[in-house]
């Protein structure tokens, strides 16, 4: 029996819909959606972009998409039928070409999402020209990507250009992060287990430590990734996400805005990060191997390709807890977990010589998706009282069977929850301007001091500092690997 819940027929808008993002993620994942039986009836998917496409051209652009982006899906009967949902309207985002066509093409009584996969600078034209062509009503939905902004001014400018003509339950702020299926399981143990949640505050947990290595450098998207870095492209949204649902309260619901409230409470509790707590790296291959700066083709970029820091939470639950992210380009292992690291038994009554254990519960992103909880035993045999750690393996694929093969993937589950209306896994406003009011003053200091990222080699764990930024509290990091 399949658990699949068809969602109700929608229209689809993607502004942008012929960009890399709609090609690459976009589509394909509302194509595997389509084969998983979740699109019933006569959903339209419409791409709206500058360029003249007839539909035809359109729906031969994305079956090629699908094609090159997830070749294992491709099915080319399956991608024939999907794309016959599939319409195009050539549409000016400034000017008035293309508005009335669009109008008239999403004016039945359904749900209607508009996805701005476009510049962040367009976002205020659209959402006025939405407004002046009759199609902000309260059926409609508009869907926005990172970067949400490049400081808390400009977010600020760009949440009030949208909330001149959509409410905020009309607005979903995409973090694929909170679309990865672990990421939603993070929740699921912490909240409906009593095992963990006792434990889960500064008296149990000596620290967390959140680590997204990536093994891909920054080559073909220099240009936006050099006015960003690690701490605007991932720290301020991707790795504050996973920090705000470890560390959030219970929330009393498992709905929108009860989960959004505890996330911002962690957010507006982060201390200042004094400069001392961070370190900032810059791939540099002293060999052949392109760098940093040649991938973005400015010998004088000061912009971090990796950033590792020690972040605090001022309240009661973490006083004194802190959480260790790290993330960067170029490293030794794509590996993205969380680590839960509690602390010492208060008394060791097995002697010195057994020695030193402490419980950690991993969750891990990617690859190889799953928990386990490190566990403390004896060692098998009769060498007397060893004690050894083992993993207790929550390894869904295994526990679950094939239920736990067919994860969709985060833009599936994402844009389905945009046509259901449920903005749990979206990031509010004030959630996003939070994030970047704790992160400018950082960004801000660099600048001011001219501060230079350290050079690490590509494919090693990073600067040398970073490891110092451990060691120096008696703590290390878990190995990428
Ligand atoms: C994006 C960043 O948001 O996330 C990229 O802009 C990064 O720089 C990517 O590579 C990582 O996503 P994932 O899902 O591959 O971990």
């Amino acid at each position: 029996v399949s658990r699949v819940i068809p969602v109700d027929t929608f229209d689809l808008v993607i502004f942008g819909g012929t960009g890399d993002l709609a090609r690459r993620k976009i589509l394909p994942a509302l194509y595997r959606r389509f084969c998983s039986g979740q699109m019933e009836g006569d959903s339209r998917i419409i791409g709206a972009a500058r360029s003249d496409h007839t539909a035809e051209e359109f729906q031969q652009l994305i079956a090629e998409g699908i094609k090159e982006f997830d070749p294992k899906a491709y099915d080319a009967e399956k991608v024939a039928e999907f794309t016959s949902h599939l319409d195009y309207v050539h549409v000016d985002a400034l000017g008035e070409t293309g508005w009335k066509a669009l109008a008239e093409k999403v004016s039945g009584d359904r749900v209607r999402a508009f996805y701005f996969s476009v510049a962040p600078s367009l976002f205020g034209a659209l959402a006025e020209r939405l407004h002046t062509h009759g199609m902000a009503d309260s059926n409609t939905r508009i869907v926005v990507e990172k970067p949400f902004g490049h400081d808390l001014a400009s977010a600020r400018a760009l949440n009030q250009d949208l909330a001149a003509h959509f409410d905020e339950s009309q607005v979903y702020r995409i973090d694929h992060y909170l679309g990865k299926e672990t990421v939603q399981n993070l929740m699921a143990v912490r909240f409906g287990n009593m095992l963990f949640e006792p434990l889960w505050n500064a008296q149990y947990v000596d620290h967390i430590q959140i680590t997204v290595a990536e093994t891909v450098g920054v080559g073909g998207r220099g240009e936006y990734y050099d006015k960003s870095g690690a701490m605007r492209d991932m720290v301020q949204n991707h790795l504050m996400q996973l920090l705000c649902l470890i560390a959030m309260e219970p929330p009393a619901r498992f709905e929108p805005d009860a989960v959004r409230d505890e996330k911002l409470k962690v957010i507006r509790a982060l201390e200042a990060v004094p400069a001392d707590d961070i370190v900032r790296g810059q791939y540099s291959a002293a060999g052949k191997q392109p760098n940093y700066l040649d991938d973005v083709g400015d010998p004088t970029s000061r912009t971090e390709s990796f950033i590792a820091m020690k972040v605090k939470i001022s309240n009661w639950r973490w006083a004194g807890t802190p959480l260790y992210l790290r993330t960067g380009k170029k490293l030794k292992a794509r590996t993205s977990e969380i680590a839960v690291v509690f602390k010492q038994t208060p008394h060791s009554i097995f002697g010195p010589e057994s020695g030193s254990h402490r419980n950690i519960l991993t969750i891990r992103l990617q690859p190889n998706e799953g928990m386990d909880l490190g566990v403390t035993i004896k060692e098998p045999g009769p060498g007397g009282m060893r004690l050894v750690d083992v993993p207790l393996d929550m390894t869904f694929a295994e526990a679950l069977g094939p239920d736990a093969e067919d994860v969709p993937d985060a833009y599936e589950r994402l844009i389905m929850d945009v046509i259901r209306g449920n903005q749990t896994l979206f990031m509010r406003g004030d959630e996003v301007e939070a994030a970047w009011a704790w992160a400018d003053p950082i960004i801000d200091g660099w600048e001011q001091r001219g501060d230079r990222p350290m050079p690490y080699d590509p494919g090693s764990t990073g600067p040398e500092e970073s490891m110092m930024l451990m060691h120096k509290d008696g703590r290390r990091w878990r190995e990428i690997k």
